[in-house]
């Protein structure tokens, strides 16, 4: 129907004649000539309707915004002082001959403009509609762009795309699953995967070698501005190659599509820190290297002061005190700091100690501080020393058990970052390293993987045997901008190891037989030693493209309740569909409860 599209319409195509098909964007009637914008998926180009040709014009005088349209026409100049530089197709409009109404549109329910803020239930209730806005246009074109050339760069690598099941067995990353009732099979579930993690290793024992897909994966977990129920990985996995050779492989790959598609230069090679760095000096397995604050740890020179507050945590083997200097800091007003020490509280701490300094040449009578009283001289010229202090400064301090001040802290240091302006412009990749193995979850009394169960450690058996706690894996994670891009592992290859890690984990040989049996089996057969890691293609295409959440970058996503307004899914189900699954509901459907809610 058409012959070309509005949006590349330019100088070149001046005198044509030529047919289009597009949305009214616009519609403004001038003095006897009609201007419409007419929109595709390429952009807007001005069509005029003179009313000379009298069909076309009475026509044009009816269509309303998003009516679709055919336009044949002649692509001329425009006039002189009314060119558009800030249109692609700015320098030329089209003189229509001919109109067909190919749709008429009811008022939509937000215009489709950019710019205009439209609640979120809304826009995702009309999402076809706020598809339509050029943003989001420019968002679904990059992310195809982006994972069009993240394959082209795997395919010349050598990587094999391979399809994996989506009915399968629970995987464990650490959310629920999404479990979906077998109809054939009454009483027993397929598992949603939360990634094709296990059907990545059996590949690998296949001898494929070098594996990726672009594969859905589902958690239903909390969710956030970084996290849907649903969401798409890059998944990859390579035999015979060690984690040097697959971190460089992949910030390769990473570095080229950034100067590909954004022209942007990363670094080469990324900086690598260790899980311990980082948490030491950015209390963040995920830290924002934009932002130039680091904690210091002086927890050693407050071991014997008079303020339980520092004493007990700096005793305490899983305490932790820390300062965080704010260059020019003095200037917070009491109000200031009053909220900052809320904000630290919503991370669990007690309070938020701090040390004016208002003149650094003047010694202790240079400082302001509630606590100062209870500080020792001497400690505090080693804290102004460490942290470089300077008149204007203000230090912050975190004292408590070490994972509250990490995570009350490091939130902090990124707040401080973005509202004193401190962020740097650019990209800044890493990678962590050097993770322990396992966490020790008090609730429960046992270890967690903290990747997942099938990555290898860095050390023998017999020695995470001897002390699982302090036992480093042999894990990785790309971090950019503070989000964490994607995460792998060196595999475990041997079945014995395998079961070892298992057992650490409080899975006993029976559940372990049970779940995973067909690996221990597989593991038997000739493992290769293989490893890889997987990436979060929503959150690369919201960093690359500048949306604020990964809600902006996919074409249906969920709500933050993990429903779809569009759909009004999740929904109940026929009494008929859940007697052939054997199913039989606790409660009601949703909606149909004695006051019970539907979202
Ligand atoms: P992991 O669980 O770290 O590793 O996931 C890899 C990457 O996937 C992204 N991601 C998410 N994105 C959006 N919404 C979510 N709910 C969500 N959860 C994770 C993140 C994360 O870095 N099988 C392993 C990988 C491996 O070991 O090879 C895995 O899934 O960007
Ligand atoms: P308090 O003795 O509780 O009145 O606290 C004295 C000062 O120490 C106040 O400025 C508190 O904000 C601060 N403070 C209290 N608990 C902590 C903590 N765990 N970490 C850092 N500062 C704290």
């Amino acid at each position: 129907m058409r012959s070309h599209y509005c949006g590349e319409l330019n100088e070149t195509h001046l005198d044509q004649e030529l047919d289009l098909c597009g949305w009214v964007h616009r519609r403004r009637d001038h003095g006897g000539v009609i201007f419409i914008d007419l929109r595709d998926r390429e952009g807007l180009v001005q069509v005029v309707f003179d009313p000379d040709r009298q069909d076309a014009f009475k026509l044009a005088e009816s269509v309303r915004s998003e009516y679709v349209l055919k336009v044949h026409g002649k692509v001329r100049p425009r006039p002189v002082g009314t060119v558009n530089p800030n249109m692609s197709t700015g320098a030329v409009e089209v003189l229509a001959f001919e109109l067909e109404v190919l749709n008429k549109s009811e008022t939509p329910p937000f215009p489709v403009e950019s710019e205009i803020e439209v609640n979120e239930e809304t826009r995702l209730r009309y999402r076809y509609i706020d598809l339509r806005r050029p943003l989001m246009q420019q968002r679904m074109r990059m992310r195809r762009d982006i994972t069009r050339h993240l394959r082209s760069f795997l395919d010349k690598e050598g990587f094999y795309e391979i399809e994996t099941p989506i009915l399968t067995k629970a995987t464990p990353e650490g959310a629920r699953d999404y479990l979906v009732p077998s109809r054939t099979h009454q009483n027993a579930f397929f598992a949603l995967p939360q990634s094709p993690q296990l059907y990545k290793q059996l590949l690998m024992i296949s001898g494929m070698d070098r594996y990726y897909q672009v594969v859905r994966c589902f958690r239903d977990e909390d969710l956030r501005a970084d996290r849907q129920p649903e969401f798409t990985q890059l998944d990859i996995e390579t035999s015979f190659m060690n984690e040097d050779q697959i971190m460089n492989l992949m910030e390769e790959m990473i570095r080229n599509l950034f100067h590909d598609i954004l022209h942007e230069p990363l670094p080469n090679p990324f900086p690598r820190l260790t899980h311990a760095e980082a948490i030491r000096r950015f209390a963040s397995d995920k830290p924002d290297l934009r932002i130039p604050l680091e904690l210091v740890d002086v927890a050693d020179v407050l071991k014997s002061v008079d303020f339980k507050v520092f004493a007990g945590p700096a005793n305490d083997p899983e305490g932790r005190v820390v300062a965080l200097k704010l260059s020019g800091g003095c200037e917070l007003t009491r109000k200031q700091i009053d909220e900052l020490t809320q904000f630290v509280g919503v991370y669990g701490a007690k309070g938020l100690a701090y040390v004016k300094v208002n003149d650094i040449a003047a010694g202790i009578e240079g400082l302001q501080s509630p606590i100062l009283k209870f500080l020792p001289e001497a400690a505090v010229a080693v804290i102004l020393e460490r942290t470089d202090a300077k008149t204007g400064d203000l230090i912050f301090f975190g004292a408590d058990k070490a994972r509250i001040v990490n995570e009350a802290m490091g939130a902090l240091r990124v707040k401080l970052g973005h509202d004193f302006g401190l962020v740097e412009r650019g990209w800044k990749p890493l990678w962590i390293t050097d993770f322990p193995m396992f966490e020790w979850d008090d609730k429960t009394n046992r270890w967690f993987a903290i990747h997942h169960p099938f990555t290898a450690p860095n050390c023998s058996r017999e020695e995470l045997l001897a002390n699982p706690g302090q036992a480093l894996s042999r894990a990785y994670d790309m971090v950019l901008n503070g989000t964490e891009l994607g995460g792998g592992s060196i595999r475990i290859h041997s079945t014995e190891l395998q079961s070892t890690v298992f057992d650490l984990l409080g899975i006993g040989e029976e559940e372990a037989n049970r779940k995973f049996g067909f690996l221990l089996t597989a593991l038997k057969y000739g493992a290769p030693p293989h490893g890889g890691l997987a990436f979060g293609m929503d959150r690369l295409v919201m960093l690359m493209t500048g949306a604020a959440s990964i809600r902006e970058v996919m074409a249906f996503p969920k709500t933050q309740s993990a429903w779809c307004p569009l759909f009004d899914t999740p929904s109940p189900v026929t009494d008929l569909q859940l007697r052939e699954l054997g199913i039989k509901l606790r409660k009601p459907p949703m909606g149909q409860e004695e006051g019970g809610e539907s979202i």
